[in-house]
């Protein structure tokens, strides 16, 4: 039998852990043999609320949840754990402008940073989900000195999800006969899904969508961007269940591999790839074996797509210089 893995959750009583949490605990996310034990993380004045989603996640008796505890100090929920979901942010609100949401999260992931720093194991792994994502990310992991950078990511695969169900759409082929699918850059309108490296069938997916840079230019590529636009405007609330099924094939594939011949997108420091400026947290085409990611290399990027990456990252170098003025970062 093996011995339960620790996995924190933050904004734990928030609508994306009300589907992940749930998720984690049935064997999605670590598989049907990994007993959880789940830390979650709350403001004070939401542990009433998560008293409520311990309570259900009990009574779904789940055979794999070996156990559960609530925190309101970042230190100890971090404490053991091997997986850290950092998902609770401060949501964007009427008047505030870009930069006060950079500040606001800023101070939350300067704090988590450290308190991964100081408690989690040498061996954690980190996925940032509260946005602006890849800043977050990129504030936890420079107030993290200790912890190996290649720990920290930040969430694309949503994105990249809503990419290959767009491309199936428009070819008429399932999801899983589309193969290397990749977004590039930030977590934001900026992003870039490419399809000229995504194979539909084993060949080339421009050629199963007709060569049309019509629809490319014109409906897939802003569909993508503007998809979270578009739920919140239909349903009245911010994609949850879609966020947190990311989530997990994030981590699913992070911690037990991509399948063979293909590859999943994901935030993750830059090392220089591409141009991307080193250090980084911009989305890459991503392989993980090992429970290590790498980037894939050698891919050969035309005009069209290097000025859409080039736009992305562009915007996360300003984000990055925003929390670097504020002092929340070192220059
Ligand atoms: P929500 O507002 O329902 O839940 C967030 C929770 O975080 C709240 O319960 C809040 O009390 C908690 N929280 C706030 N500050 C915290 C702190 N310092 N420590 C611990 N908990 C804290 O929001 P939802 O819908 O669950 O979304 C969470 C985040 O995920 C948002 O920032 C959202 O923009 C982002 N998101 C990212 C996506 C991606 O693809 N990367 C996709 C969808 C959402």
């Amino acid at each position: 039998e093996k011995q339960p893995v620790k996995v924190a959750v933050t904004g734990a009583a928030g609508q994306i852990a009300y589907s992940l949490l749930f998720r984690i605990a049935n064997g999605d996310m670590l598989g049907n043999e990994q007993p959880v034990h789940l830390n979650m993380l709350e403001i004070p004045q939401a542990l009433g609320a998560l008293e409520g989603v311990c309570m259900e996640l009990e009574d779904c008796a789940f055979p794999l949840l070996a156990g559960m505890d609530t925190f309101d100090d970042p230190a100890r929920a971090f404490e053991g754990a091997s997986y850290v979901l950092l998902v609770g942010a401060r949501p964007r609100t009427k008047g505030m402008e870009r930069k006060d949401l950079l500040e606001a999260n800023g101070r939350i992931f300067t704090e988590q940073g450290r308190a991964l720093n100081d408690n989690a194991p040498d061996d954690v792994r980190v996925l940032v989900v509260g946005n602006p994502a890849n800043t977050n990310c990129l504030v936890a992991m420079e107030n993290a000195p200790d912890i190996p950078r290649e720990r920290f990511t930040a969430m694309t695969r949503l994105d990249h999800n809503r990419a290959l169900a767009q491309l199936a759409r428009k070819t008429g082929v399932p999801v899983s006969r589309i193969t290397r699918m990749t977004i590039w850059g930030n977590h934001s309108t900026t992003q870039y899904p490419d399809v000229f490296h995504a194979l539909v069938d084993g060949r080339p997916a421009f050629d199963a969508i007709g060569r049309d840079r019509n629809w490319l230019e014109n409906e897939f590529i802003p569909t993508v961007q503007k998809r979270g636009a578009a739920v919140i405007e239909a349903r009245g609330a911010s994609s949850a269940a879609s966020a947190a099924n990311a989530a997990i094939d994030h981590v699913r594939d992070w911690a037990l591999g991509t399948a063979n011949g293909d590859w999943v997108s994901m935030a993750v420091p830059s090392d220089g790839s591409y141009g991307v400026d080193e250090g980084l947290v911009s989305s890459f085409p991503c392989r993980c074996a090992g429970g290590n990611w790498e980037i894939v290399q050698g891919l050969e990027i035309d005009e069209f797509s290097r000025s859409r990456i080039e736009a992305s990252v562009a915007e996360l170098r300003e984000e990055r210089d925003a929390v670097r003025s504020l002092g929340l970062v070192p220059a």
